[in-house]
């Protein structure tokens, strides 16, 4: 069967509460455990996809540049699950776009591979269910199958081998609950050590690694009521705790991998102050040294004067919770 077709998609970026760091399955990004995570509005990917009747191979433009080498690897590796699904064999070029710095912490693999998910599944004339997309994406980046949802989502540990249920579910609408995320960039650079290398030499070498792993079923329960009860103190609570666990696991790998530069610590500190000063709000950091601070959105213009022209930070972005991925008109661009 041959086909050809073309599809957009756009997919907002997640930042995890509760985290994912460590897989029980390589090949498949099958996670040791669940996470909960927040889709944001404004941090987004918009990707097309045209499989062409040409014997060229797959081509890939990022951010308006040509990609080879490893990226495209993976991303042909991707298209492949795609293409063996709907049974064609054509290239597809891919065009896909950031709103917000790529590979440097902010996600950008997980909005990434949601977006092609839905554009390269349409594209192939596929129709998938939001569970199916979810476990394709997932393929592409365990965090992505969180990004098929808006909201408050929880990906799901499963248990089967194939990883047909280790797939994301929503938690609560973006409505429940509209929190506001004030994301502090201190480096526009990517990072070292990306997130597949990090989580793999973290459970390799890490002495804490079995008890993060052991420890997350208490900080799920414990952040999904506070969620579902939208209680901002309890919230703050295991979100910074379970954020300072994952990186504890990532500085005790050998060698310790630090995500953090002076100003991500010093920005830890101030969001600690702010909540010292009655302020609703939190911090979390992810693989990378930047800073998402976490609040009800009253407070969200407090935050941001507070954290407006302190020396280290680059760039600031304020984010609402979003919808998950959806279908767009036309090109990436
Ligand atoms: O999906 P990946 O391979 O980019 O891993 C994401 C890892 C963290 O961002 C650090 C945590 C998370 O749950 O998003």
């Amino acid at each position: 069967m041959t086909k050809t077709g073309s599809a957009a998609a756009v997919a907002g970026a997640n930042f995890a509460l509760v985290k994912y760091w460590g897989k029980r399955d390589d090949r498949l990004n099958l996670p040791a455990a669940g996470s909960i995570s927040i889709t944001v509005d404004s941090l987004t990917t918009r990707t097309s996809v045209t499989f062409k009747d040409t014997k060229e191979r797959d081509s890939l433009l990022m951010n308006g540049k040509a990609v080879s080498g490893k990226m495209l690897d993976k991303v042909s590796g991707f298209l492949n699950l795609v293409r063996n699904r709907a049974g064609i064999r054509q290239p597809a070029s891919v065009e896909t776009v950031n709103s917000f710095p790529t590979g440097a912490g902010l996600a950008s693999s997980a909005s990434g591979f949601a977006a092609l998910a839905l554009a390269a599944s349409n594209a192939a004339g596929l129709n998938l269910s939001r569970h199916e997309l979810s476990v394709l994406a997932r393929q592409g980046s365990g965090s992505a199958a969180r990004s098929v949802f808006g909201g408050f989502v929880e990906m799901n540990r499963g248990s089967r081998d194939d990883g047909e249920d280790a797939a994301a579910t929503e938690l609560a609408a973006a409505a429940h609950w509209p929190l506001t995320v004030t994301v502090a960039v201190t480096d526009l650079n990517p990072k070292d050590t990306g997130s597949r290398d990090g989580m793999a030499l973290s459970r390799e070498t890490s002495p804490f690694y079995p008890n993060w792993v052991a420890g997350a079923d208490a900080d799920l329960a414990e952040c999904r009521k506070a969620v579902l009860n939208r209680d901002f103190g309890k919230l703050a609570d295991v979100s910074e705790f379970n954020c300072l666990k994952m990186h504890g696991v990532a500085m005790s790998s050998r060698p310790g991998l630090i995500y953090w530069n002076d100003t991500t610590v010093r920005l830890i500190h101030e969001a600690r102050r702010m909540r010292n000063d009655g302020i609703p709000v939190f911090f979390t950091v992810d693989a990378g040294p930047q800073v998402k601070f976490i609040s009800l959105p009253e407070a969200a213009l407090t935050v941001k004067t507070r954290l407006d022209g302190m020396p280290g930070i680059k760039e600031l972005f304020s984010c609402s919770l979003g919808e998950g991925v959806c279908e767009a008109k036309g090109g990436a661009g």
